[in-house]
């Protein structure tokens, strides 16, 4: 650990310097790209905020990790106590480029003063079809596409549900267990997990069925047969309890996020794709988490090399920004009627310049390629680790989102919440952002930004290495 001067005062954020945009850096503008605490975390500035916070914000928006951020950039969070902490999280997979990532800050700025808003429904933009077409080109798929902007990954998946109900005349759509598709209502309903997301919010949209997630760790006979018997459970489920002629979609995360990223076995999802072209059912790749090259592709479809009718995205999309898109099949998308898609904000003129600057910088700087040698970097320290300790059940994931799934120890496979709290807890007390994820809430997740460097991450792997030893 490096200790330093507080450098700022409590609310003095500075300005990124993006003076080198175009000079191929994904840019850490001026944030010194190392851990330095000042203070306890949290420090004294961060905890009067928080107090304000308690006392002004809904006791139902909780934080984490309550430290006060005044800036970022490369794998570094500032706060208002001026302690440089690790960010490990990228903000929940949103900040890939980096947090201020310069070609985002241009456009952002170029755009602010050009025009806010016009409302794309009213009097459109050019930005908004840029957005679009880029997405059309870069998902899978080579056939003929179109895209729609929102603000959310929800409204993006509630999108995606009501176009699916439109082009095929059927209601019906399948999720998985340990899904995650978000908070509205609809998407609450997709979402598997009760505690915090949906106790207490029903009653939920219907028409929604549950099957089993391919989740090799976890699957009762053992991971060796969890492809074929997922596969056949989700065929005889939605045969006997939905029909396939009511089916209008099934949902499916690549990777699945908040539900502990559970990989599914190598061919599952093109299982899944095939069964439902054979059914006349849509296939809807919600790559909220998993897409813009935050597993080492594009999007983790591309890796089993699944084409899905429907993606949706937000997330790393726009550096930041709130952007969310729906892509999908030409003749899917443009079956529903004019006017029945939109929304006040969606593809706002700021997110999408900040959106085109993010596609930029990803394709300038390879990051599908940062987020592989991220994996490489990472999974031998995780592996090693799992050699030490077998409260380590399963090391898994992909690119740079990768997790832990930690357990009690033993055949049982009893997930252990109480150690993942805790391992969390020690990375954050020294200075690394840390998530945890997973129906059982045993997973802690990685999701570094792909802008950090070398040093940083292994030095986040260094303070979780000492988390074991401090907790165990
Ligand atoms: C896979 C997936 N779908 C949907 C969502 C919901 O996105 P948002 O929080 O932007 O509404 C998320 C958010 O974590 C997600 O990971």
């Amino acid at each position: 650990m490096t200790t330093a001067p507080a450098e700022s005062g409590p609310l003095d954020s500075g300005r990124l310097d993006s003076g080198d945009v175009g000079s191929g850096a994904v840019g850490s503008g001026d944030v010194e790209q190392r851990r330095i605490l000042v203070t306890d975390i949290p420090g004294p500035r961060s905890t009067m905020l928080h107090e304000r916070k308690m006392s002004a914000v809904s006791a139902g928006v909780a934080t984490g990790l309550p430290v006060y951020v005044v800036r970022a950039a490369g794998g570094i969070l500032v706060d208002v106590d001026g302690n440089h902490l690790i960010d490990l999280g990228s903000g929940i997979a949103v900040t890939t480029v980096g947090n201020s990532a310069p070609r985002v800050v241009a456009a952002v700025r170029s755009q602010v003063e050009d025009f806010t808003h016009t409302c794309f429904m009213i009097t459109p933009y050019e930005e908004y079809v840029a957005v679009c077409e880029r997405l059309n080109s870069l998902t899978p798929g080579d056939g003929e596409k179109r895209s729609a902007l929102f603000n959310s990954g929800s409204e993006a998946v509630e999108n995606a549900i009501k176009v699916a109900r439109t082009f095929t005349g059927r209601t019906a759509v399948v999720a998985f267990d340990h899904a995650y598709h978000g908070r509205t209502n609809l998407t609450m309903a997709l979402t598997a997990k009760n505690m915090p997301y949906k106790q207490g919010f029903g009653p939920f949209a219907g028409e929604i069925h549950r099957v089993p997630m391919a989740y090799p760790y976890r699957w009762p006979t053992g991971a060796e047969h969890c492809a074929d018997e997922a596969f056949d459970a989700f065929v005889s489920q939605v045969h006997t309890q939905v029909g396939e002629q009511n089916t209008a979609a099934v949902i499916i995360e690549p990777i699945q996020g908040e539900g502990g990223f559970i990989v599914p076995p190598t061919g599952f999802l093109k299982r899944i794709s095939d069964w439902c072209t054979e059914n006349g059912i849509l296939l809807i790749a919600d790559e909220i988490q998993t897409g813009f090259c935050r597993t080492g592709d594009w999007f983790a479809c591309e890796h089993e090399d699944v084409v899905p009718d429907l993606i949706t995205t937000a997330k790393g999309i726009a550096g930041g920004l709130p952007l969310a898109a729906l892509t999908g099949r030409a003749d899917v998308m443009d079956s529903v009627h004019a006017g029945g898609l939109g929304g006040t904000y969606g593809g706002n003129p700021v997110a999408c310049a900040a959106a085109l600057g993010a596609i930029e910088t990803m394709e300038a700087e390879d990051l599908c390629g940062r987020a592989r040698q991220i994996e490489a970097l990472f999974l031998p320290r995780l592996r090693a680790l799992a050699e030490r300790f077998d409260a380590i059940g399963e090391v898994r994931g992909r690119g740079a989102m990768l997790a832990i799934e930690l357990v009690t120890g033993g055949p049982d496979k009893t997930p252990n919440p109480a150690l993942t709290s805790a391992l969390n807890a020690y990375c954050h007390r020294q200075g690394v952002v840390t998530l945890t994820a997973g129906t059982f809430g045993n997973v802690l997740r990685f999701l570094p930004p792909l802008s950090a460097g070398d040093d940083l991450l292994t030095e986040g792997l260094d303070i979780l290495e000492q988390a074991f030893v401090a907790s165990l």
